[in-house]
């Protein structure tokens, strides 16, 4: 196998307990899928600090345990390091693009590129809707948004 360079990417939304949670765990399992594990780091974390050291919440649990996936994350709010580790942010919505975007221009050396996650989207939507205010289809149909945008970012990063 040719040798590639290591990539990192941390997923954002205003929480860490919904969208990210499940974002970074679908993005995991992709990534053994194709046996490139070695080559990524993943995270995901909060632009909020309001569920720090909580679990996923349970809708996101059950929808990821519905594809056979399991998360042990905690939600973690983002810091300025993160800027300037991470090669890629990948947030769920503008507000959220907002956020980081201001943030980075507080942090001296900001390498990440900052993103949001719908712009790899095969199927053009840009914007996810939290489904934090919704019911399990909700989550459903997150789940299979950043499916194919993760399918497609990999594509692109690797
Ligand atoms: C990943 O590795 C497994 C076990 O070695 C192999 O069966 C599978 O085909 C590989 N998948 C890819 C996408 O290379
Ligand atoms: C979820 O909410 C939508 C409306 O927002 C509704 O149409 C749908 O039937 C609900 N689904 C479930 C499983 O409750």
């Amino acid at each position: 196998m040719a040798e590639q360079s290591s990539k990192s990417v941390l997923f954002v939304c205003l929480g860490n307990i919904c969208w990210s949670p499940i974002t970074e765990a679908v993005f995991r399992k992709l990534v053994a899928d194709q046996n490139v594990s070695d080559n990524w780091a993943i995270d995901s974390g909060a632009v909020s600090d309001r569920n720090v050291g909580h679990a996923p919440d349970p809708r996101a649990m059950s929808c990821l345990r519905n594809h056979d996936i399991s998360t042990a994350h905690k939600a973690r709010q983002v810091t300025k390091e993160d800027f300037a580790i991470f090669d890629y942010m990948l947030c769920m919505d503008g507000s959220n693009l907002r956020d980081l975007n201001r943030k980075s221009n507080q942090v001296k050396n900001c390498k990440a590129k900052i993103e949001l996650l719908g712009s790899y989207d095969p199927q053009k939507q840009l914007m996810i809707e939290d489904p934090y205010y919704g019911n399990d289809s909700n989550f459903e149909l997150v789940y299979q948004q950043c499916l194919r945008c993760c399918k497609a970012f990999l594509e692109k990063a690797q």
